[in-house]
C-alpha cells in the first residue's frame, strides 16, 4: 500500500478518518513507500485493519453473508489460477466501458469495482489516471497487488463493493465489469459504487443481459447453481477444458472464417450467438478456458433486463447516459453523475 493512498480512506463502519497506526515493514526502493504489512485505524470509531502482504484488508470475512463469501472464494481461487496477461485485453476492455476511450482517463482520479487480477486497473493507471484504485472482496487482490505494485499511480483494497472503505463522492470516475450482476443486490452494488463519484464525474457499468441469453438462464444457470460452482476447483478445472475445446473449436475453425470472408459474413450474422462467439475468436486457448471457467464457477449470476439496467441510471440521477447492447448479450452503461446521487428510494422518501 502506497502512503498515498491514505487520503482517500475512509472508515466502512463509520466513516471516519483512516490513519496508519503502525508498520512492521516497508519498501522504499521506488522512490515512494510501499507499506508491506502494518496496521490501519479508524480515528473516530478506533477500529483497526490490517495491511497484508502490500493490501489494506477492510473486508471481515466473520461479518461477510455467507453468498458473498463464496463467491469471492470461488473468484479467488480462479484469479489466482488465471494470472495470465493477454494482449487483447485492452481492446475487451474498451469494448466494455465504451464510449470510454484511453484518452479519457487521463489526469482522473478512477475507482474500479471488483478489480479481480488487475488486468483493468493496471490499464488504467497506464493510459494516465492521476490514481486508481481497484478493490476487490476476493483474495484476486493479491495477484492484482502484483500486477500493479510497480505502477506509483494504481492502489488495490481488499473490501466489499458495498462497504467501500473510500471517501464519498471523491472519484472523477469509476468503473465495474463483469461484477454487479454476481452480487446478491446488483442494484443496490451500483448505487454503492455511484456515491464514491463526484457531482459531475461519471460512471460506467457493464453486466449480463437478460436478452438474448434464455438458453443460458434455462439450460446453464441451473447446472451452474447447483453443480459447477459447488464442485472442486480442480475438478471443474479440468471439466471446464470439454466445453472449451467445443468453443475453441467452433470459434477458430467456424465463427471466425465465416465472418472474415465478405463472400459468408451474411450467412455468419445468422449463426447463433455469431456477435459473442466471433469477439471471443482472437482469443487463444488459456484465455477462452478462462472464460468458461469464469461463467461456471459463479454461485450467482443476474442477467439483467436493458429495462432494469436503464432504471439503475434513473435511480442515481445520472444524465446523459448511453446504454448499449454489447455483442448482443449484454449491457454497457456510462453516464454522468449528478450532485446527489440520491435513488429513486431515497427520493420518495425525502419528497
Ligand atoms: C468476473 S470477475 C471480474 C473481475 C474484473 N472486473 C475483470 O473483468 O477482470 C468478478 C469479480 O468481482 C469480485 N466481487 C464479487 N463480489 C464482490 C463484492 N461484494 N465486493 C467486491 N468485489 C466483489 C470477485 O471477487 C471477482 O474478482
Amino acid at each position: 500500500m502506497k502512503d498515498s493512498l491514505l487520503k482517500l480512506l475512509s472508515c466502512p463502519s463509520c466513516g471516519g478518518d483512516v490513519r496508519l497506526s503502525s508498520v512492521a515493514s516497508a519498501d522504499e526502493a521506488r522512490g515512494w513507500r510501499e507499506i508491506v504489512e502494518g496496521e490501519l485505524k479508524c480515528d473516530a470509531c478506533a477500529r483497526g485493519f490490517p495491511i497484508r502482504r502490500g493490501v489494506p484488508r477492510f473486508a471481515d470475512f466473520k461479518e461477510i453473508e455467507a453468498d458473498k463469501a463464496s463467491t469471492a472464494e470461488n473468484f479467488g481461487w480462479q484469479w489466482r489460477h488465471f494470472t495470465q496477461r493477454d494482449e487483447q485485453y485492452a481492446e475487451q476492455f474498451l469494448g466494455w466501458i465504451a464510449p470510454v476511450r484511453p484518452e479519457f482517463f487521463r489526469g482522473k482520479l478512477v475507482l474500479e469495482g471488483g478489480c479481480g487480477k488487475g488486468r483493468h486497473t493496471r490499464l488504467a493507471a497506464e493510459w494516465g489516471a492521476r490514481e486508481i484504485v481497484g478493490v476487490d472482496l476476493s483474495d484476486a487482490v493479491e495477484v492484482a497487488y502484483r500486477e500493479t505494485r510497480d505502477l506509483a499511480n494504481a492502489h488495490v483494497v481488499q473490501a466489499d463493493i458495498y462497504r467501500l472503505p473510500l471517501k464519498r463522492r471523491a472519484f472523477d470516475y469509476a468503473f465495474s465489469v463483469g461484477v454487479l450482476h454476481h452480487l446478491p443486490d446488483p442494484r443496490a452494488g451500483f448505487v454503492a459504487l455511484s456515491k464514491h463519484v463526484r457531482a459531475g464525474g461519471h460512471l460506467s457499468a457493464w453486466v449480463y443481459g437478460a436478452e438474448n441469453n434464455e438458453w443460458i438462464t434455462r439450460y446453464v444457470s441451473p447446472v451452474r447453481e447447483r453443480v459447477t460452482s459447488r464442485m472442486s476447483r480442480g475438478a471443474l478445472l479440468q471439466l471446464s477444458k470439454l466445453p472449451t475445446a467445443a468453443l475453441f473449436a467452433a470459434t477458430k475453425l467456424v465463427y471466425a472464417p465465416l465472418n472474415r470472408s465478405p463472400l459468408t459474413q451474411a450467412f455468419a450474422r445468422r449463426l447463433f450467438y455469431n456477435d459473442y462467439l466471433n469477439s471471443l475468436a482472437r482469443f487463444g486457448w488459456r484465455e477462452q478456458h478462462t472464460i468458461v471457467f469464469d461463467h461456471l464457477i459463479a454461485p450467482t449470476a443476474f442477467y439483467v433486463p436493458r429495462a432494469e439496467f436503464e432504471g439503475w441510471w434513473r435511480g442515481i440521477g445520472a444524465d446523459e447516459v448511453e446504454i448499449g447492447w454489447h455483442n448482443k448479450s449484454s449491457w454497457r452503461g456510462f453516464g454522468r453523475v449528478d450532485g446527489d446521487g440520491a435513488t429513486d428510494g431515497e427520493r420518495d422518501r425525502t419528497g
